[in-house]
C-alpha cells in the first residue's frame, strides 16, 4: 500500500476542486465538498479532457467538454457519463491530503478474492515499472516469462508483422492482467505487441515465481487458475489474444 501527499487542504476552497500531477503517474482530481474531500481521476474518461476545467455543484462534477456528470460521493455515472470516475481512497491528517493506492493485485479480475497473505507475497514478487509512451513492453516471438497488471495508463495490443498487423484490443484499467501466457506450463512465445499509448505503470511479476506462491497457497491457488480460466476464455473470443 502506498501513501502518497497530493496537496495542502487549504488550497481547495469549498466547493471547489483542482487537479494535480503526482508521483503516482496519474493526475489526480482533489474536490472539497465543504464537509468532506474526495479524489478520483484527474482526467475524463472520455476523452482524457482535465475535469477541473469543468463544473461542481457541490453534489455532481460536469465534464465542460461533452457534458458526461458523476456524483461525486461515489464516482458513479450519471446521466449521460457512459463510464464511471476512479476514486482514490483519501486521507485528510494535518491539513494535509493524501492519496492511499491498494496494490494493483488486489483489484485484478485474475487475483480478485486471494486471501491477504497471498496477495502480500505476490506483491513482494512484483516489480513496478515506469514506461513512457510508445514503449514496447514485449513483442510477437519474446519469450512469455513474465506477466503484468496495468497500475495506470494504457497499453495497447497488435498481432502480426511488419505492415500486416491489426490492433487487438487495449486495456486501461487498474488491475487489468496482461502477458498471463507466463503462468502456462509449456513457456508460449508471445503472439501479441504489447504497447504503451500514453505513460503507464505496470507490476511485472515472473511466472515461474507466481505458480511456485500458488503452489503453497492451495486457496489461492485454486481462485487463480478458476480465474485465468475465464480470462483465457475472454480473450479467445476473435478479437483477444493477448
Ligand atoms: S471529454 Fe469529458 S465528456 Fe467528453
Amino acid at each position: 500500500m502506498n501513501r502518497t501527499r497530493i496537496c495542502s487542504a487549504s488550497e481547495i476552497p469549498p466547493n471547489g476542486m483542482k487537479s494535480y500531477d503526482t508521483d503516482i503517474g496519474v493526475k489526480v482530481l482533489v474536490v472539497n465538498t465543504g464537509d468532506t474531500f474526495y479524489a478520483y481521476q484527474g482526467l475524463c474518461p472520455h476523452q482524457d479532457v482535465c475535469l477541473d476545467e469543468g463544473f461542481f455543484d457541490g453534489s455532481v462534477l460536469t465534464c465542460h467538454q461533452h457534458l458526461w456528470q458523476w456524483d461525486i460521493t461515489t464516482g458513479e455515472a450519471v446521466g449521460l457519463a457512459e463510464a464511471p470516475l476512479e476514486r482514490y481512497d483519501l486521507q485528510h491528517e494535518g491539513g494535509e491530503i493524501f492519496v492511499v493506492q491498494a496494490s494493483a493485485l488486489k483489484v485484478s479480475e485474475l487475483f480478485k478474492g486471494v486471501p491477504d497473505a497471498a496477495i502480500t507475497r505476490l506483491d513482494g514478487l512484483a516489480r513496478r515499472e515506469e514506461h513512457d509512451a510508445q514503449s514496447t513492453l514485449y513483442s510477437m516471438g519474446d519469450p512469455a516469462d513474465d506477466l503484468y497488471v496495468l497500475e495506470s495508463g494504457r497499453v495497447e495490443f497488435v498481432i502480426g508483422r511488419d505492415d500486416r498487423t491489426s490492433m487487438a484490443g487495449f486495456m486501461l484499467k487498474k488491475g487489468e492482467v496482461f502477458g498471463w501466457a507466463a503462468l502456462l506450463e509449456d513457456h508460449p512465445k508471445r503472439i501479441a505487441k504489447a504497447e504503451c499509448l500514453e505513460k503507464s505503470s505496470v507490476l511485472r511479476l515472473n511466472g515461474e515465481e507466481v505458480l511456485k506462491v500458488l503452489a503453497e497457497e492451495p486457496m489461492a491457488g485454486y481462485l487463480v487458475m478458476k480465474q485465468l480460466s475465464t480470462l483465457i476464455t475472454k480473450h479467445l473470443r476473435p478479437s483477444g489474444g493477448k
